[in-house]
């Protein structure tokens, strides 16, 4: 089993760094590519091993897909019709968002198909996609687990008869539920809207604007609502999605890790270009913001295909404690996949970090909120659960602890960990590190660039 180990900070981080693509973005992506007409070229994937799930699971459904240098496919996309019945289960491994994506996509197609994952990904509720897509005309079925009622993968899909769209109103803010509803809607007749408490990440949504489908959300006209809702209207349409070619931004879920490492030392300078700032993701930009006021700032804004990316600067002040946070309601939406980190970083903040309105967390590559108090008590951080979210007693920069610690199969737990490592007073290690790749390989290799000494151990 692989493992990292790290040694305390010596000496400010400095550098600039990239980061891997957007995951979130680099599935859309490629699952557009792979529906559109003609070939697409997709640039600036992570290579991270969730997105290469849906690359896979594409490949097995007849789409042709031909690396073309590092991080880079050509996707002969065969058109909204052009899947073919896979011969073989489609193995979505770690990847939650491969998984509730292709449940909407398959759904729609004249074949059945199986889709599986590895055991994280097999304790992961599914209802949550099967209900509504049931609802849209869809033949789905989860096998029942460990809470009574929801269903797990595999997940089997059946033909439908017909497919018609409906109004799904959530009461979770969930992108990936979301995209399955309007992924489906693209074959379905009549119009379907999704409604969400709070807008979740939003990328499904641009890029279909971007292909030209006819697709309408509620913050085209600010001020945004809330609820957010989210329409496709096929009425008049062509059913048909053009090629593209389309750089993939930087994922500032990873940017993160790097931007936390370097806030942890004092001193520390770290620029990062071509970062994702979609705003339904940047939550973790405000957490800094009540975390060290003015250390971060964006540069360089500019719009890509839809999405708002920049440069992010992070000037750790030499001498300045972190403050307390406060995350809850849209922030915890919008930070959402960072929260593990925030609350890592907050064990040095001076006070009490309140994180509520994040029940979802425990319902991700693992329960985040027993992982991440897990995580804290280890380095010697007084945590308590809440049922969605957790409280951190931070008590400075002094008394953290050098840990040895699992990860809980979750790659962001393992890298807040790699983070909050730096501050301790000797070596910590932390076990289980291999699912780092799902989401940003080279984790490792970027951070001892910037002057951290973190090593691989197996
Ligand atoms: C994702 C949506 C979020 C997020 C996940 C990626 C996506 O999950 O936590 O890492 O790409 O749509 P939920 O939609 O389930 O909240």
């Amino acid at each position: 089993m692989e493992s990292f180990l790290i040694d305390p900070a010596k000496a400010p981080l400095a550098g600039e760094a990239r980061v891997p693509g957007d995951k979130s973005i680099g599935h859309r992506a490629v699952l557009f590519a792979g529906l559109g007409n003609g070939q697409s070229v997709i640039s600036g994937l992570s290579g991270g091993q969730d997105n290469q799930r849906t690359v896979e699971a594409l490949t097995a459904l007849g789409i042709e897909v031909h690396p073309a240098g590092p991080g880079r496919l050509k996707i002969e996309g065969r058109g909204l019709f052009g899947l073919r019945a896979p011969e073989r289960d489609l193995d979505c491994g770690n990847s939650g968002t491969s998984i509730r994506l292709l449940s909407g996509v398959l759904s729609a197609q004249r074949f059945s198909s199986r889709l599986c994952g590895d055991r994280y990904l097999n304790a992961r509720p599914m209802r949550r996609v099967v209900n509504p897509l049931s609802r849209m005309g869809g033949v789905l079925y989860g096998v029942p687990g460990a809470k009574e009622g929801d269903l797990y993968p595999p997940l089997s899909i059946d033909p439908a008869q017909s497919l018609h769209g409906i109004r799904h109103e959530s009461h979770i803010a969930s992108a990936q539920v979301k995209s399955a509803v309007l992924l489906c809607s693209l074959w379905a007749e009549g119009v379907t809207e999704v409604v969400e408490p709070t807008r979740s990440r939003d990328h499904t949504e641009r890029m279909l604007r971007a292909l030209g489908a006819p697709i309408f959300t509620s913050d085209d006209t600010p001020p945004p609502s809330m609820p957010a809702l989210s329409r496709l209207s096929p009425s008049g349409w062509k059913r048909e999605l053009p090629a593209v070619a389309l750089e993939v931004p930087g994922d500032l879920s990873s940017a993160a890790f790097l931007l936390g490492a370097a806030l942890l030392v004092p001193g520390s300078r770290v620029v990062l270009s071509g970062v994702g700032l979609n705003r339904s993701r940047t939550g973790v930009l405000d957490a800094f913001e009540q975390l060290c006021p003015g250390a971060v700032t964006v540069h360089e804004r500019r719009e890509v295909q839809g999405e708002e990316i920049g440069d992010l600067h992070m000037i750790a002040p030499p001498d300045q404690g972190l403050r307390p946070m406060r995350i809850d309601g849209t922030l915890s939406v919008r930070a959402l996949d960072e929260l593990p980190l925030l609350a890592a970083l907050s064990g040095l903040a001076l006070g009490e970090t309140v994180i509520a309105g994040a029940k979802e967390l425990r319902v991700k590559e693992s329960d985040r909120i027993v992982a991440t108090c897990a995580l804290l008590r280890a380095f010697g951080v007084e945590c308590e659960e809440r049922p969605d979210g957790l409280v951190v007693q931070g008590r400075g920069r002094g008394p953290l602890r050098a840990a040895r610690v699992d990860s809980f199969g979750d790659h962001r737990i393992a890298m807040a960990g790699a983070v909050l490592a730096l501050a301790a007073p000797s070596q910590s290690r932390i076990e289980d590190t291999a699912n780092v790749n799902t989401s940003f390989p080279g984790f490792v290799g970027t951070l001892y660039s910037l002057g951290a000494r973190i090593h691989i151990v197996r």
